[in-house]
């Protein structure tokens, strides 16, 4: 058996020697030898786990990680049809129940949208995520008083992010309407590594893949760009979020639990697709 910082171990009574760990690895880490894996630890592994993944018979583990406690898969992707239903019935919601999202289902959605693939594998998103309504609702307030006071001393830019900002003023101070985090519960933003490979890819990839698995689960989510127009005007607040310094916030996203159904699609399309020949 190999020992390495990656932990390669191959259970060679379960092996039969297809190659495919080899094949698939795309490091091209690992390669066959007298018809059983040998793995190289100085090849570059980006800790992808394919190999683990892809061998029928769970022969290998990688980093520690049993294979038989990977979930199986077969049989268990939603079918083509669910899955163009998810994507054209999901709707940006503006409309939220006054009710808190359970701890344990938001940290399972964000367990989930770990998985979404990220540039030479980094997994360097970080999720900064509001749980509590109550902190919540003192997120707004203070974002609220500080656009306030930005726009009364004339600190709004010009443009469409200073018409955006002072409109939300106006409907905050003339209706009690959010229209930054539209009423929502909780809000999620991701960052990562400004050094990675692909933070800004990352960030939005993450968001997206915790967007449609909410959905699934019958929450309502909304990219929230007005409230990254917030984090422009006011540099510190991302710090004070908890965001890293040396993090890129990706972009934001408002959810809980809708107060509002759609009973159809909206119709959209065809695609615009430019065919190279
Ligand atoms: C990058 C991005 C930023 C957005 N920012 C906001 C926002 O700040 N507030 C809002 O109400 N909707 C926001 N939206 C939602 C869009 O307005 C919405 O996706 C679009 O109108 C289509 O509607 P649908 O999401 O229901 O299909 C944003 C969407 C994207 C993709």
């Amino acid at each position: 058996m190999e020992k390495s910082m990656f932990n390669f171990q191959l259970d060679e009574e379960r092996c039969i020697q297809c190659g495919e760990c080899a094949l698939d690895c795309p490091a091209g880490v690992i390669t066959m030898m007298d018809g059983l894996p040998r793995f190289n630890e100085e090849g570059g592994c980006f800790l992808c786990q394919h190999c683990l993944a892809v061998c029928p018979t769970g022969a290998v583990s990688i980093l520690g990680k049993n294979p038989d406690e990977s979930q199986a898969l077969a049989g268990t992707f939603p079918d083509a049809a669910q899955m163009t239903a998810l994507i054209k019935g999901r709707r940006s919601v503006r409309r939220y129940r006054d009710e808190e999202v359970a701890a344990g289902l938001i940290d399972e959605l964000l367990d989930v949208a770990a998985y979404a693939p990220t540039g030479v594998n980094a997994q360097g998103v970080l999720f900064t995520v509001v749980k509590e309504r109550t902190v919540m609702q003192a997120l707004r307030l203070e974002v609220m008083e500080r656009l306030g006071s930005l726009k009364k001393s004339g600190g709004l830019p010009d443009g469409f992010i200073g018409q955006y900002m002072g409109g939300a003023v106006t409907a905050w101070v003339e209706e009690g309407r959010d229209i930054i985090f539209r009423g929502a519960p909780h809000l999620l933003i991701t960052s990562a590594p400004k050094a990675s490979p692909c933070p800004s890819q990352d960030t939005l990839i993450a968001l997206t893949t915790f967007q449609l698995l909410a959905h699934t689960h019958g929450l309502g989510t909304v990219w929230d760009g007005l409230f990254m127009m917030v984090l422009s005007l006011c540099p510190d607040l991302a710090g004070r979020l908890g965001i890293p310094e040396q993090h890129l916030p990706g972009y934001a996203m408002a959810f809980g639990w809708p107060a509002v159904e759609y009973h159809r699609t909206v119709q959209r399309g065809p695609a615009l697709v430019n065919v190279v020949r």
